[in-house]
């Protein structure tokens, strides 16, 4: 009998040895220890043994058992600490690998313009004002002195929506929205910078573009404001060296009105492809407001007299920042839009 336990000792042992998991080593357990196991069945044999000798052989298997036991114990502690340390492993993070790159936005150019322009006018006490993008005929031509069927509405060919609705052609419409909209009838300081909308389509011109308008509104305001005002401006967005020309034009909502050149800021003036050899660069269209807009509006002209601006932002970033195609400025191709960055560095 002592043979037969210790054999079975011996291949529990064996077995155990064997096994590469812990489910195995859980088989191997069931196999001799579960209820039907082979040292569980050894030891209801006892009943079978003559009285004297079962207490000898009761210790036999017990030890028998204990040492399996024990040694099922020692192999799942191995089991548990071998799939901690593989976890820990599969975890592990290497702090010394370089970091993925992470894809940094960066502004357009246009809003780096306008920003720009926003900084300035506001520094010098103006406000910042919108208007809607969707304009009645009113507010976009009339209330400008431009009434209907007026020859100078040829200039800008507009998208009508209504009769009555157009998508605005100048934020000009924003001058008369204010002027209306002052119920003191007192001093106006404002720039208005956004989205207009025009029938034309090629490297220079695009449907959509964007102006910055401004409007001074206040007494004895003369052409000297508006000659000191966009020699500030132009200098600041241009470089200090930028001098001003005013050709006389013509526009409904001025008296006088002027096309304002800046001196080319890639020759300074000499000549170059930039300014098609001229010198000059022709960048706002300014004038003085006339009587009619400011008495169509409820203000009075003998006491307030104003000047107004008006200038292409799309121009403008494009001179500033060597651009040759308008349409390059609505395309969002992130390549052309990260160069930017650079460049202010
Ligand atoms: N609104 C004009 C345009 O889009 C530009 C302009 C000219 C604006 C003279 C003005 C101005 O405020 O006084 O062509």
């Amino acid at each position: 009998m002592k043979e037969k336990i210790d054999e079975i000792k011996k291949n529990a042992l064996n077995e155990i040895e064997n096994t590469s998991d812990l489910k195995e080593l859980d088989n191997v357990r069931v196999k001799y220890l579960g209820k039907k196991g082979e040292l569980t069945a050894i030891l209801k044999m006892m009943g079978t043994l003559p009285k004297e000798e079962r207490p000898s052989f009761g210790s036999l298997v017990n030890k028998a058992k204990e040492e399996v036991q024990s040694k099922i114990a020692e192999k799942e502690d191995q089991y548990k600490t071998e799939e901690i340390n593989k976890k820990l492993e599969s975890e592990r993070i290497d702090v010394t690998l370089p970091a993925s790159k992470i894809k940094k936005g960066s502004k357009h150019p246009l809003n780096r313009v306008i920003e720009e322009i926003e900084d300035l006018f506001v520094s010098m006490g103006y406000d910042v004002m919108e208007g809607p993008e969707l304009e009645t005929d009113e507010y976009n031509f009339e209330r400008l002195n431009l009434p209907k069927g007026h020859p100078a509405r040829d200039m800008q060919d507009s998208f009508y929506i209504t009769t009555e609705h157009l998508l605005r052609t100048q934020t000009s419409a924003v001058q008369a929205r204010t002027l209306m909209g002052n119920k003191e009838k007192g001093p106006i300081r404002e720039i208005v910078p956004g989205k207009t909308y025009r029938r034309e389509d090629d490297a220079t011109h695009s449907h959509q573009f964007n102006q910055v308008e401004a409007l001074v509104v206040d007494k004895d305001i003369s052409f000297a404001d508006l000659k000191g005002t966009l020699e500030i401006f132009m200098k600041h967005m241009l470089g200090e060296n930028t001098q001003l020309r005013f050709r006389p034009s013509y526009f409904p909502f001025t008296e006088p009105s002027y096309e304002v050149d800046v001196s080319c800021f890639k020759c300074g003036g000499k000549g170059c492809n930039l300014c098609k050899r001229t010198g000059w660069i022709e960048l706002l269209g300014a004038g003085i407001v006339h009587p009619n807009v400011l008495k169509m509006n409820g203000y009075d002209p003998d006491i307030y007299s104003g000047f107004a601006f008006g200038t292409g932002l799309d121009r403008l970033a494009m001179f500033k920042y060597g651009i040759t195609d308008i349409r390059l400025l609505y395309e969002n191709d992130v390549r052309f839009l990260s160069q930017f960055d650079r460049m202010d560095k």
